[in-house]
Parts: C-alpha cells; sequence; structure tokens
C-alpha cells in the first residue's frame, strides 16, 4: 500500500454482496476503530463480521439513497450496533416515506465527523430526488451511490428520477472536484470496480455531453439498448 494513503485518517473497505452486485462500503476510522456502513444490504451478517474481525464499533450507517438493495440490511446491521445512528439527506427521507430507527437527517453540504474522518454529504439528485455522494476530502475519495458508476450512472425512469437534474449533477460532480477523486460506485456494473474522476470524465458517456436535451434522450431512450454490462470506457466524440 503506498505510503500516502497509510497516512489517511480513514480506510475504506469494499463488500461485494446480494445479486445485484451491490457495493456495501465500510469506513473505518483509524484512530477511534468507529466504522460508518454505507448502504447496509443483502448479507449483514457479512458487514458486522467485517467490523468484528477489524475490532470497530459501527456507529453511523449512511445512506446513498433508499433503494431496497440498497438499505435492506439496516434492521440487522442495528442489532448488533444497537446505538448507531442512521444518516441519509432530508429530501431523500421526504421521498421514501419509510420508518427509520434514529435517523439523522441532513442536507447538502453537511459534514459528519467520524473520529479524524470528515465525511461530507454532496446532494445529488437525479436518480432519486434525495441521492447522495459521500465524500471524503482528505483522500479525494467519493462514494456515488447509484449516481455515478465506473463509465456509467444511475436510471433515471423509476419513481423519483429525473434526468435533467442527473445532467445537472454530473456537470456539478465534474466541475466541482479534483479529476484525482477515486470513484467508489454503488454496483460493480464496469470491467474494474472503481476509478478516478479523470478517467469518467474522459470514458464515461454520460460526461460527455454539453447539451442537456441529448444527454436525456440518450439516458432515457438509448442507451440500454446500446449498451450492456461490463461497462468499458467509450471514447469522446463530437456532436454531443
Ligand atoms: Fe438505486
Amino acid at each position: 500500500m503506498p505510503e500516502s494513503v497509510s497516512a489517511l485518517p480513514y480506510r475504506i473497505r469494499a463488500l461485494e454482496l446480494g445479486p445485484m452486485e451491490n457495493f456495501v462500503y465500510v469506513i473505518e476510522d483509524v484512530s477511534s476503530g468507529r466504522a460508518a456502513v454505507v448502504d447496509p444490504a443483502w448479507e449483514p451478517e457479512a458487514i458486522v463480521r467485517l467490523a468484528e474481525q477489524r475490532g470497530l464499533e459501527i456507529t453511523d450507517l449512511l445512506l446513498t439513497h433508499s433503494h431496497h438493495d440498497h438499505i435492506n440490511g439496516i434492521e440487522r446491521v442495528l442489532e448488533d450496533a444497537p446505538n448507531a445512528r442512521v444518516h441519509l439527506l432530508k429530501p431523500e427521507a421526504d421521498f421514501w416515506g419509510g420508518t427509520l430507527t434514529r435517523p439523522q437527517l441532513h442536507h447538502g453540504g453537511d459534514q459528519l465527523v467520524l473520529g479524524d474522518t470528515e465525511i461530507r454529504f454532496l446532494h445529488t439528485p437525479g436518480h432519486t430526488p434525495g441521492s447522495a455522494c459521500l465524500h471524503l476530502p482528505a483522500g479525494d475519495d467519493l462514494i456515488t451511490g447509484d449516481t455515478l458508476f465506473v463509465f456509467g450512472c444511475g436510471r433515471c425512469d423509476l419513481a423519483g428520477g429525473d434526468p435533467e437534474q442527473m445532467f445537472h449533477t454530473l456537470r456539478d460532480l465534474r466541475t466541482g472536484l479534483p479529476r484525482q477523486t477515486r470513484i467508489h460506485p454503488g454496483h460493480n456494473y464496469a470491467e474494474k470496480p472503481s476509478s478516478t474522476l479523470e478517467e469518467e470524465v474522459q470514458g464515461n458517456p454520460f460526461m460527455h455531453f454539453r447539451d442537456l436535451g441529448r444527454f436525456v434522450h440518450y439516458r432515457m431512450h438509448e442507451h440500454d439498448r446500446t449498451r450492456s454490462s461490463p461497462y468499458g470506457p467509450v471514447p469522446p466524440h463530437e456532436g454531443h
């Protein structure tokens, strides 16, 4: 492991779980031994076991959004971590309408402190109204849920989806974060499990559009007919 990584206040571990190739992330704050689980789902025992093996206390559950495949392990993890709090954006809680134990509702830009680790909630609507990306600025890491995949992006045709919002969300990520930012997606749909923002700007077709109408048409009517997973990079071309 490079020295620059080991100097960070946190580590991110990915578990690929369930029939939809979900990534569940465990953010470990090194100094305090606290852990935050992002999108606890599918095999909560594996999540709890990982924390136990690492000697961690799960103190927080962070939700990128409320779709079933990202949240179906909440109750079981809370049984083992009864003091943990559940964090999500307020617009997602409003959209979801679910009953949560100890929810802590946030707005875009809010920051959560996990020991020495700062985690910032970015409001990134498009897949759902209150989708969030989680930014860890100390190491330029971004956990993207179903907003941004490696060489892809989340569907916008489900309830609460909005391709126009997705266009603006992806533009804001492209222009607002360092290009070396490491992307940790919510599903393992690509030829590799993570990438950098620079790789996405170059190879993610959804990052290539400058015209809103063309983006919307591609997302809603073309993409699923013309591409299949595992996603690979797509060269930029004229006309977008
Ligand atoms: Fe989703």
